[in-house]
């Protein structure tokens, strides 16, 4: 057997229905998309996920992986309850919950899923901007997220 020892609760992701049938045809697709070398996103066709994106690229979670470091480094001004007993949220962005994630902040959305580059949230932290306060985000966090965001920012 090949199987990678994947842990269980990943697993749960096998649950979201897949638009195309079984995994060689995205390979076939890649294929054929790197093939025709030309062909990208702005043709309209969806591009096929990378076979192998390496670390955790396709496995990415956001309870077990993201959740714990906006929980480390964030929610003390994003969400977490403060010494007041008042659930403390800068610019009302909460990154405790997924749905507030998503809504964003008083300003609008800072995450776009399936897209780092246009996420606000990874802007702030790549340039050093967030957190505040304390140390900056490592690069191993800050590619976890980067992943999570690229992945289509999945609930799970
Ligand atoms: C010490 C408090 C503090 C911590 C910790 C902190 N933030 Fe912030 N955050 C703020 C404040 C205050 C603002 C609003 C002022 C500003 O934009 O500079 C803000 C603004 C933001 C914004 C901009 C929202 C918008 O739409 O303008 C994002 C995104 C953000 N924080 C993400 C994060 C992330 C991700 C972390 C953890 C890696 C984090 N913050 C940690 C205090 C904090």
């Amino acid at each position: 057997m090949t199987r990678k020892p994947f842990s269980p609760s990943r697993l749960s992701r096998g649950r979201r229905a897949r638009p195309s049938g079984a995994p060689w045809s995205v390979l076939v697709f890649a294929a054929v998309a790197l093939t025709l070398g030309g062909a990208d996103s702005r043709s309209g066709a969806p591009v096929a996920p990378p076979a192998e994106e390496g670390a955790a690229g396709d496995t990415v979670s956001f309870v077990n992986d993201v959740l714990p470091i906006f929980q480390n480094r964030c929610a003390q001004c994003h969400g977490a309850v403060g010494e007041d007993g008042e659930v403390r949220t800068e610019v009302s962005l909460n990154l405790l919950e997924y749905e507030r994630i998503m809504m964003g902040s008083e300003f609008g959305p800072v995450v776009e899923a399936g897209s780092a580059e246009n996420s606000f949230l990874l802007e702030m932290i790549v340039e050093g901007n967030m957190p505040e306060e304390g140390d900056p985000v490592p690069e191993d966090e800050i590619e976890v997220i980067r992943a999570w965001i690229e992945a289509g920012a999945p609930n799970n």
